[in-house]
C-alpha cells in the first residue's frame, strides 16, 4: 500500500489534504464553527432523501462532555482528551419511504450515515479544523449516555478541534501522526466484474 499521498489521477487538493490527525492544540470551537460542518453533513444525499443521520455534539468543558468522552476505549481518550468537541452519529434504522404507509427497514442507513461522515470531515478541512472518526468506544455506556432508542444505531464518534503539534502526543503516536496511503486503485476498482484480490 502507497504510504505517499500522490495521487494516480487529477482531483481537488480537497481529498488528499484531508486526514485524521490525533494531535489537537486543546483550544476551543465556536458554536457556530460546529454548526458549519452540522450544516455541510446536513446536504449529503441519502436514499429517498430519508436523511437517516442524527447527531450528538458536545464541547468540552461542557457538562455534556464526560459521560461520552468516557465511554471511548482508553486509547482513544488518550488523544481525545484535546479534541474542541465530539459528535456522535447515529442513525435511525426505519424510515417511512414513498408510498408506504409506515416506517420499514432502511437497508441503506450507515451507507447514507457515512457520507454524512465525509460531508462533515471535507468541512472541517474546508474550515481548517481536523476531524478524526473512532470506533473505539463501549456502545451500551455510549447509548446510556445520549439516551439513544434502540431504535437507532451508533455509527462512530468524532473528535473534531483545532489541529495541534504532533510534539504534544505521547511518543507512539507521534510517529504514526502522517497522513497514510491507499491502495492502488487497480485493487479497488474493476471494470465490468468483480475480481479477488487474494
Ligand atoms: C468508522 C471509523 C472508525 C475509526 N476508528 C478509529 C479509532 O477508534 N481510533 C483511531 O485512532 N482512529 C480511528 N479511525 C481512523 C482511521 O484509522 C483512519 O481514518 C484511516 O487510517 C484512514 O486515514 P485518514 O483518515 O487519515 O485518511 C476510524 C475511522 C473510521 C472511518
Amino acid at each position: 500500500m502507497s504510504s505517499t499521498r500522490e495521487t494516480e489521477h487529477p482531483i481537488h487538493p480537497l481529498f488528499t489534504q484531508r486526514w485524521s490527525p490525533r494531535a489537537f492544540t486543546g483550544e476551543a470551537i465556536s458554536e457556530e464553527q460546529l454548526l458549519t460542518l452540522l450544516e455541510a453533513a446536513r446536504w449529503a444525499p441519502s436514499a429517498y432523501n430519508a436523511q437517516p443521520w442524527r447527531w450528538i455534539h458536545v464541547r468540552r468543558d461542557t457538562a455534556h462532555w464526560a459521560p461520552i468522552f468516557e465511554s471511548l476505549v482508553e486509547f482513544n481518550q488518550g488523544w481525545a482528551q484535546h479534541a474542541a468537541a465530539l459528535l456522535v452519529l447515529v442513525s435511525a434504522k426505519q424510515a417511512v419511504f414513498p408510498g408506504k404507509p409506515a416506517a420499514t427497514p432502511n437497508a441503506w442507513h450507515s451507507f447514507d450515515s457515512g457520507a454524512a461522515w465525509a460531508s462533515l470531515a471535507f468541512q472541517a478541512t474546508l474550515s481548517g479544523l481536523a476531524s478524526h472518526a473512532m470506533a473505539g468506544f463501549d456502545e451500551p455506556r455510549l447509548r446510556e449516555a445520549i439516551q439513544l432508542p434502540e431504535t437507532h444505531a451508533i455509527e462512530t464518534v468524532i473528535a473534531v478541534g483545532k489541529p495541534g503539534r504532533p510534539d504534544r502526543l505521547p511518543e507512539a503516536l507521534r510517529a504514526r501522526e502522517t497522513p497514510n496511503g491507499r491502495l492502488p486503485l487497480a485493487d479497488v476498482a474493476f471494470e465490468g466484474r468483480f475480481k479477488s484480490n487474494s
